[in-house]
């Protein structure tokens, strides 16, 4: 079932929200745990339930085939409890790759078993990152730019790095609360030209570049940022957040948007959601 055909949420809304369908890089939980601390959000001596996050992380697959996306699975690798989190294996845009380098030694050895994965694939071209670059985590495409994120993983050369191959302009911002330490923690893609964000994560020149670039941008509060209901998917129309980002669905649904809620509490123990668990081959 695809619902390409959306419906305006009001008689007097103007806009036509359109799904378009997509294909998205996961990796199972297998492996999943929080065994070291490497953000504010993991707690080792927390006990997690790996059955729990696994059908966490299904009932998601489920939620993006159900509305037409299609799914590619990376098998997980013993010793690398953060390797569901697929969004930071790297950037695919028009069949193009660059896999990814970890700021942190606990996930280096996921930079090369993504790379490999992408060259088992046969991406036309397949480079891996020489600067520190936590791949959609902190490289997010809106339309024909890359919004940017540096502060706590991927660094500033890195940006010049990814305009440099993809031949996009790359715009740079700088997060600056440590709870939100990847750019998709903080700030979503709706579509081809708007965005919701938590501006609070944002230094105040980054604020500014982001009301500028998106004057529509839905703007989340702090109860929505703190679920990390910002780390959520679009597909033009539907929108997959957390399930208790309330403030934030209703927001969306405003603008003419279908928020589908999943629930990632699990996962969110290691700092994750859904976006982190999904890396979009552009
Ligand atoms: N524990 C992981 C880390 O801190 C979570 C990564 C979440 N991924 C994301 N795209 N935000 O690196």
């Amino acid at each position: 079932m695809t619902s390409v055909a959306t419906m305006p949420t009001s008689e007097s809304d103007p806009v036509r929200r359109q799904s378009t369908p997509r294909r998205f890089v996961m990796c199972r939980p297998d492996h999943f745990g929080v065994s070291y601390s490497i953000n504010p959000w993991m707690d080792p001596a927390r006990p997690v339930d790996r059955s729990l996050a696994l059908s966490q992380w299904e009932a998601l697959r489920v939620a993006f085939e159900r509305h037409g996306h299609r799914i590619e699975v990376v098998p997980g690798v013993p010793g690398l409890p953060d390797m569901v989190f697929a969004a930071n294996s790297g950037v695919v845009i028009g069949g193009r790759a660059m896999s990814a380098r970890f700021t942190h030694p606990e996930r280096a050895a996921e930079g090369p078993a993504y790379h490999e994965w992408f060259a088992r694939r046969g991406f036309r071209e397949l480079v891996a990152a020489t600067e520190v670059n936590e791949g959609e985590g902190d490289f997010l495409r809106v339309g024909r730019r890359i919004l940017a994120a540096t502060g706590f993983r991927s660094s500033p050369a890195a940006h010049r790095e990814v305009e440099r191959y993809f031949g996009r302009p790359v715009v740079s911002l700088e997060l600056v609360d440590p709870r939100f330490y990847h750019l998709d923690t903080a700030l979503m893609v709706l579509d081809e030209d708007n965005i919701a964000y938590f501006p609070e994560a944002f230094s105040a020149d980054s604020r500014d570049i982001l009301a500028a670039l998106y004057p529509d941008a839905v703007l989340a509060d702090d109860d929505d940022a703190m679920v990390l209901g910002l780390n959520g998917v679009s597909d033009g129309f539907n929108v997959f957040i957390a399930a208790r980002a309330h403030g934030l669905g209703e927001a969306l649904r405003a603008q003419g948007y279908n928020p589908v809620g999943i629930d990632m509490s699990e996962l969110l123990k290691a700092g994750g959601g859904v976006k982190c668990c999904t890396l979009e081959l552009h």
